[in-house]
């Protein structure tokens, strides 16, 4: 069977299980309307045979001829419908008539098989003395449809010479279409409601029966993408089974693997540090040394070179650290921002002393769980781009205080980052183009990691004096 990408399950089983449940009850409601149409017909037809009957018990033969013998007010009640209007006729067997008010040809087909006798000898005439044959028809009259019912007979007279004579009586049909009217509505209204109950009992009994798919489907959903841990088999209906343990077996890889390069990046890292910190102390020994202009030079840029690739080195051993799956286990406890931010102070001061930056703070006691470490990461980094990205003679603040959450802002007044970059800037290795200084473009994204890890939020936002940016974290309060 074809699966069409826009089919889901629940509508290949709806039209799977509907559609020929309902074609097969049309097809029932068709067979028992036109069943129970036979039979009011045949009762109907029935019933018109009972006037036919008291017109022939009322004819006598006068001089060897036929004569209805009736009064108008018999046969006014004998034909008079409350609905219905009705015609009779009596012929000979030649077509002439010599009573009644309707003016049908007799039907060839109810002749046809007593042409024999009819036409036959005397003899054989008299033998079919107290034969009949009745049929009925549609027919139109007076511009009406109408059902006729006929009667072939041969009455004997008293001489013993037989008559052959067909009486028609026809009847408009505002009854019997009346009668199809109520049987129509009779028929189709449990069809109906059979059909309405069985869409309703159909999908439900698919919304149920879909339903520990729907279980799965949120259960996967609801994950973080860092949540690699196996799907619970076990919730899975039996059929769906093979896929969770297709899935598991592929998470179960990704996390491995997803593993390894986190040993590999944090090994390297690691490995680096040593020789380069070695690298940068030889480099820094030399510079003291009195040196040829040139040779200082060039050693100057490479104490350069070798402090960009160290900071590269601590960027991706933090992001390591940071990212989830890291062997590095989260130690949360409670702890004060303003406490967190006193500590780092010391190591700032210098640096915007060096740039002309006046920094300033606004600390109020802000709790929040929160791993030390990676706590200071995150301020560090903060920090690092407000007096980067900020000329000479600008301001950074950095403030925490308690709202909803636990709050820490570090605003500065430099270049600002443009509000179509501020999703990029998250990104790793994402520099806005023309930015200043040899970051390597993981600042934001070891931010970004540690805000997830602690399920706080990141806004980056514009500052109240329309230029800098200020980037706000927000944790998880807690009251101490
Ligand atoms: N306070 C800021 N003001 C202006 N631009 C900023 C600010 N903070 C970040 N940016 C922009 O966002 C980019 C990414 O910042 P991020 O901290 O991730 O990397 P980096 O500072 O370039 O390098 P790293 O932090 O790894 O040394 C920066 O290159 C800079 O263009
Ligand atoms: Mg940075």
């Amino acid at each position: 069977m074809m699966v069409r990408k826009s089919d889901s399950l629940r509508v290949l089983l709806l039209r799977w299980l509907l559609a020929p449940l309902l074609t097969l009850l049309a097809i029932a409601t068709l067979i028992s309307f036109y069943s129970v149409r036979v039979a009011t017909t045949r009762a109907f037809d029935r019933a018109l045979q009972d006037p036919i009957q008291a017109l022939v018990q009322r004819i006598v033969f006068v001089r060897g001829r036929p004569v209805l013998l009736m009064s108008q007010d018999s046969l006014r009640s004998l034909f008079t419908h409350v609905y219905d209007k009705a015609y009779f006729q009596i012929a000979d067997d030649s077509g002439k008539m010599f009573a009644g008010n309707l003016n049908l040809p007799i039907p060839p087909s109810l002749m046809e098989s007593q042409a024999g006798a009819s036409h036959s000898s005397r003899m054989s005439r008299l033998s079919t003395a107290g034969a009949s044959k009745l049929m009925f028809y549609n027919a139109r009259y007076a511009g009406r449809a109408v059902r006729v019912g006929a009667m072939w007979m041969v009455l004997v007279d008293t001489n013993g010479v037989a008559h052959p004579l067909v009486v028609q009586i026809a009847e408009t049909l505002i009854r019997r279409d009346r009668n199809l009217y109520e049987l129509l509505a009779l028929t189709l209204m449990p069809a109906l409601v059979i059909a309405l109950a069985a869409v309703a009992l159909v999908s439900q009994g698919i919304r149920r029966g879909l339903e520990p798919m729907e279980a799965l489907r949120r259960e996967i959903a609801s994950r973080s993408h860092t949540d690699l841990r196996p799907v619970p088999e076990e919730h899975a209906p039996l059929e769906a089974r093979p896929v969770v343990m297709a899935l598991n077996a592929l998470l179960s890889n990704l996390a491995a693997l997803i593993d390894g390069q986190h040993r590999f990046l944090a090994n390297a890292a690691h490995q680096l540090r040593t020789p380069l910190a070695g690298l940068q102390t030889q480099v820094e020994l030399l510079l003291r040394e009195p040196l040829p202009a040139d040779t200082a030079n060039v050693l100057h840029t490479l104490l350069d070179a070798t402090r960009r690739v160290t900071h590269l080195v601590n960027q991706l051993l933090a992001l390591a650290r940071a990212e989830p799956g890291a062997q590095y286990l989260l130690r949360l406890q409670p702890l004060n921002l303003a406490d967190v931010v006193e500590s780092m102070m010391a190591a700032w001061l210098p640096i915007a002393q060096e740039k002309n930056i006046d920094i300033g703070f606004e600390l109020q006691p802000t709790w929040c769980v929160a791993d030390k470490l990676l706590l200071q990461e995150l301020i560090g980094n903060l920090v690092d781009n407000a007096m980067r990205y900020t000329p000479a003679g600008g301001v950074v603040t950095v403030r925490c205080y308690r709202s909803e959450r636990a709050v820490i802002e570090v605003e500065d007044n430099g270049m600002g980052i443009p509000l179509n970059q501020r999703q990029n800037v998250l990104e790793r290795f994402y520099r806005v183009e023309g930015s200043p200084g040899n970051g390597c473009g993981l600042g934001l994204a070891i931010v970004t990691e540690i805000v997830r890890q602690h399920q706080a939020t990141l806004e980056i936002l514009d500052t109240g004096n329309g230029v800098g940016v200020c980037m706000r974290v927000s944790f998880v309060r807690r009251e101490h």
